[in-house]
């Protein structure tokens, strides 16, 4: 089964080919992304109807460069898959009119694909894929989720954020140090030349003996530095700012999914989502879960932040598991807001069968 992905959620515009082996292992056909993250750098966050004009130009273009690069045609493509939401309503609505438009032309189905549950099942794109069960810590910029997947559409909420995202703290810390958007990568960076032990900052929750999050009140503390240091901050001072707040957000996130490993039982941790991309979180991570014998899967690097990829994969994953609600009427929608257990209430059966392409 050969699937060809739309990612517009945001400010990435992703475009894939992927095909779903007989023995349900993946493979990148093809694969194209323009970040919109210069343009937005401008403003210090998305715009969110220039997010979508920029998709409206790239989305074309790329997705001739796809199939090029895979050798292949659209007479190939049995699935066309795209981001039904969460995100910006403007930007999913580009790649989802143009996947639906594309599937109606060619006479194939359809498959609006929720942009989380492409983030979880990434790392089934990197070698050795992961198996279920697994316990998942998805961090990206605008979630901050730990769930427990038995299988393809089946997933339990264990906590999540209750204010900012990790994602939105690092961009919002970076933005108080006068780092550019995304704010994430450039916070570290930066990271590498501090000392985080010149400054003391809270690690929220961290105690509170449940799964959830909370990150607002570390970016009031590190407001509250910025303020303190006035005008006499020097490259030092934000070098140990940045090496603070970011092993202030990944001790926290560490603990926790550690924690979710140890109330679960399960002895798998599958990280996605742009934060997912931190060297920081991934040594700390790797480090606690060797020590209880557990394991860390995570997606191929240039795939943590969004791709049309991992927007194929899950189309193909759900196709494969006969989860897929597709559509050939060319009808479709966007849901801007869209909790991903509900995917587990649309009937994630024990035993379904495969969709019939
Ligand atoms: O998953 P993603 O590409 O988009 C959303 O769905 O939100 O995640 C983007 C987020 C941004 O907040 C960005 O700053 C953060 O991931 N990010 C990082 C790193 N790379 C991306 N945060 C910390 N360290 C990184 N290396
Ligand atoms: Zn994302």
């Amino acid at each position: 089964m050969k699937v060809l992905g739309f990612e517009s959620s945001c400010d990435e515009t992703g475009v894939a080919l992927l095909e779903l082996g007989a023995d349900g292992r993946p493979r990148l056909l093809g694969e194209a992304l323009h970040s919109q993250a210069r343009m937005h750098e401008a403003y210090g966050g998305v715009v969110p109807e220039l997010a979508s004009r920029d998709h409206i130009r790239r989305v074309l273009p790329l997705a001739r460069q796809v199939l090029a690069q895979a050798g292949a045609t659209l007479a190939d493509v049995d699935l066309v898959a795209y981001t039904r939401g969460p995100g910006l309503a403007g930007a999913l609505l580009v790649g989802a009119g143009v996947a639906v438009a594309l599937a109606a032309a060619l006479g194939r189905p359809a498959l609006g694909v929720h942009h989380l549950e492409g983030h979880l099942l990434s790392p089934f794109l990197a070698e050795p894929a992961p198996q279920f069960p697994f316990v998942a810590l998805l961090v990206s910029g605008g979630h901050t989720q730990l769930l427990r997947v038995d299988g393809v559409g089946r997933y339990e909420l264990l906590g999540e954020t209750i204010d900012d995202a990790a994602g939105e703290a690092f961009d919002k810390t970076a933005k108080l140090l006068g780092l550019g958007y995304p704010g994430g990568p450039a916070l570290a960076r930066l990271a590498d030349f501090g000392d985080e032990s010149s400054f003391s900052l809270p690690r929220p929750l961290l105690a509170s003996g449940d799964l959830d999050f909370s990150f607002a009140g570390l970016k009031t503390a590190v407001l509250n530095q910025v303020k303190r240091l006035g005008s006499n901050v020097c490259y030092q001072n934000r070098a140990d700012l940045a090496a603070a707040t970011q092993a202030a957000i990944v001790d926290v996130l560490a603990a926790k999914s550690l924690r979710a490993l140890e109330r679960t039982g399960l002895e798998r941790l599958v990280v996605a989502g742009g934060v997912g991309a931190n060297q920081r979180l991934r040594g700390q991570l790797d480090a606690g879960a060797g020590r209880v014998g557990a394991r860390v899967h995570y997606p191929p690097l240039a795939l943590c932040t969004d791709n049309g990829a991992m927007i194929a994969l899950a189309a193909a994953m759900r196709a494969a598991s006969g989860l897929a609600q597709t559509s050939r009427d060319g009808a479709f929608d966007v849901r801007p807001r869209w909790p991903l257990t509900e995917l587990t209430l649309q009937g994630a059966a024990e035993h379904p069968a495969p969709m019939a392409l």
